[in-house]
């Protein structure tokens, strides 16, 4: 068989990560796929970091639309996050007929429904396990592993900053802004990092893990968000004192009216499992009908965790790239949109 080709796009903290997972454990994938997965190119604007991370001996270009034309990739890793460029890159592999992985949540929370139709339309899958909760595989256990089930709820500390920041604060009671530093400094916060202090990071993930739960459209403009920047180390402490954890919290629920959607600071009592959870650690809650609750723990953020979620996703197109187009695992976790349309 011939190796499948990537060409990975954006070599910040994630792409750096992903080139690492895939080089260092090359042999052991390759084992696991039954034939190789080699990187046809990188891409950067910064030519030298490119090549720091990339070394001799590895394709490098300037230009991500040049990279998404070339017949010999098979697989563009969009790693440069945003919405403008990454959208236009992903919509032009797609078009080129190329697989995407990306771990750009921002872009498919809020574009998700178009970015899914042009898969579906072009027969190509959209990896995107890294977008959500980092290295914990929570897209593919509700995709595939809860199959079986009607999902009840997921509630997932799902923002590594925000559970570092709130951990820090409680445990050495350091100042909100110090530790938001902190938390740059180790590559865990966003490029704006308000995206993750206001809540916006976590609704973009519950978004995706709503509509992958209950077969509904992806709808960020329909969540409610609120963030952390309005508590202080007394609300930590007082909340100490009552017995309770503060943690941000991504829900979204099945209900009568509609599929609930929501992010904010919740109180949960110090004794469950959740509460426990510290630093950049995320874990993710799914309640559903056959299996009873399910808890997923790992890392949320970071080079090496991210990249083991996006290197997870090219070895799937690597698999599925064997089997008939028909037979694939439909990129959203349902074939058809279910009754749930509405987020209430
Ligand atoms: N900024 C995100 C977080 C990165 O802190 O969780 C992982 O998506």
């Amino acid at each position: 068989t011939k190796p499948l080709k990537v060409a990975l796009v954006g070599l910040g903290t994630v792409g750096g990560g992903t080139f690492s997972v895939l080089k260092d454990n090359a042999a052991e994938i390759e084992r696991r796929v039954g034939f190789p997965i080699q990187i046809a190119v990188v891409a950067d604007l910064n030519a030298e970091r490119a090549r720091q991370v990339a070394g001799e001996g590895v394709d490098i270009s300037s230009d991500a639309f040049e990279v998404v034309n070339r017949p010999d990739v098979d697989v563009v890793v969009e790693l440069i996050g945003g919405y403008t460029v990454a959208k236009q890159l992903v919509l032009a592999a797609i078009a080129a007929g190329k697989h995407v992985v990306t771990a750009n949540k921002a872009l498919l929370a809020v574009h998700g429904e178009e970015i899914f139709a042009a898969a579906e339309k072009n027969h190509v899958m959209v990896g995107f396990e890294a977008a959500v909760a980092g290295g914990i595989p929570i897209i593919k256990a509700i995709k595939e592993g809860l199959a079986a089930n009607q999902i009840e709820y997921v509630a997932g500390i799902i923002n590594g900053t925000c559970n570092f920041i709130l951990s820090e604060m409680r445990d050495k009671g350091l100042p909100f802004a110090e530790v938001l530093s902190q938390a740059q400094a180790l590559g865990y916060a966003e490029a704006d990092p308000t995206f993750d202090i206001e809540g916006v990071d976590a609704a973009h993930k519950i978004t995706l893990l709503s509509a992958l739960a209950f077969g509904i459209p992806v709808q960020f403009d329909k969540a409610y968000i609120e963030g952390i920047t309005k508590l202080t180390k007394e609300d930590i402490e007082f909340a100490e004192q009552l017995g309770y954890r503060v943690k941000l919290l991504g829900i979204t629920r099945r209900t009568d009216k509609g599929v609930e959607l929501r992010v904010h600071p919740t109180l949960i009592p110090a004794k469950r499992l959740i509460a426990n959870v510290e630093g950049v650690m995320n874990a993710v809650l799914v309640k559903a009908n056959a299996v009873g609750p399910t808890l997923y723990y790992g890392a949320g953020a970071g080079s090496l965790p991210t990249a083991s979620a996006v290197v997870a996703d090219i070895i799937e197109i690597a698999r599925a790239s064997q089997v008939p187009l028909e037979s694939r695992v439909p990129v959203m976790a349902f074939k058809t949109s279910g009754v749930d349309q509405n987020v209430c």
